[in-house]
C-alpha cells in the first residue's frame, strides 16, 4: 500500500438545467440557506485544504454563475460543460493544464449535494491515499429494491450487495480522463465517473459516507437537505 498522493483537483460538474426540479432557474442556483446550493456546496469543498482548485463546470448560457459569492475566490476557476455531464466533467478535466503530473486525482463533486460532510470529505480521501485506488462515498440500501417494467414489478434485486453512489468520486487523474474519452467514444450510459471507471476494469472502493448527502433533484428534496443542515449545525455546536 502506497501513501502518495499528488495534487487533487476538484470539479464541481454544475452545467445542467435540472429539468426534474421543474424552476426557471437551474436547481444548483436556488436560494437555500441564505446562500445558494451551489455556494454552500462549494464553500464547504473550499474548507477542504487538500483540494488544489476547484473546477466549476457551467453551462454556456449560464446567467447565474456570475452571482455567485465565490466566482472570484482564487482557488475557484470556471469553464463551459458540455451535453451530458461526462462531457462536463472531461472539459473541467481537460482545463487543467499547469502543474498537472502523474500522480495527480480528480475529486468530482455535485453542485446539488450541499450537505456532504468535510469529514466525510477527507476520509474518501484518506481511502484512495492508503489504498491507492480509485474511491467514492456511498450509502447502503435498506430498502428492497424492484426492476420495474410497464409498472410491474419483473425482478427484485438482493438488497445485501447494494449500495447508493454518492459524490465525490475520487480517481487518479489519468484513469478517469482516459475512461471518460473511451466513453465518449463507445457512448455508455453513465450517470456518474464510477461507471466509466467500471468500465476499464480498474476497482472503485466504497467508503461509506452519511447518507443525508443527497443530491436535490425535486423540490421536496430542499426540505430534507435543509432538515440534515440543521441537524448538522446543532451537532457540531452541541
Ligand atoms: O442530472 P443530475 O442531477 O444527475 O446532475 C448531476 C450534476 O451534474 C448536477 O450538478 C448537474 O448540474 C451536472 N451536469 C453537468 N453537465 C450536464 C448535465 C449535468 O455538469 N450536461
Amino acid at each position: 500500500m502506497g501513501s502518495d498522493m499528488g495534487k487533487i483537483w476538484c470539479i464541481v460538474p454544475a452545467a445542467g438545467i435540472g429539468l426534474r426540479f421543474g424552476e426557471e432557474r437551474p436547481k444548483q442556483y436556488i436560494p437555500f440557506r441564505s446562500s445558494t446550493i451551489i455556494d454552500v456546496t462549494i464553500k464547504t469543498l473550499l474548507s477542504c485544504s487538500k483540494l488544489e482548485k476547484i473546477i466549476v463546470c457551467i453551462h454556456p448560457d449560464d446567467e447565474y454563475a456570475q452571482k455567485s459569492d465565490y466566482i472570484n475566490h482564487p482557488k475557484v476557476q470556471v469553464v463551459i460543460g458540455g451535453n451530458e455531464r461526462s462531457d462536463s466533467v472531461l472539459s473541467g478535466i481537460q482545463s487543467i493544464q499547469t502543474d498537472k503530473a502523474d500522480d495527480d486525482w480528480v475529486l468530482v463533486h455535485d453542485a446539488a449535494r450541499p450537505c456532504v460532510r468535510l469529514a466525510d470529505i477527507n476520509r474518501l480521501i484518506k481511502a484512495a491515499q492508503i489504498h491507492q485506488q480509485g474511491a467514492i462515498l456511498a450509502a447502503p440500501i435498506h430498502d428492497t429494491v424492484k426492476e420495474v417494467v410497464n409498472q410491474l414489478a419483473v425482478n427484485t434485486l438482493d438488497r445485501t450487495r447494494l449500495w447508493r453512489a454518492l459524490t465525490p468520486q475520487l480517481f487518479k487523474l489519468k484513469d478517469i480522463q482516459t475512461a471518460l474519452l473511451s466513453e465518449n467514444e463507445n457512448s455508455y450510459l453513465m450517470t456518474d465517473e464510477a461507471s466509466a471507471i467500471e468500465q476499464l476494469g480498474l476497482p472503485v472502493r466504497i467508503v461509506e459516507g452519511h447518507a443525508d448527502n443527497i443530491k436535490i433533484t425535486v423540490p421536496a428534496d430542499l426540505q430534507l437537505a435543509n432538515m440534515y443542515m440543521d441537524q448538522q449545525e446543532e451537532k457540531s455546536c452541541g
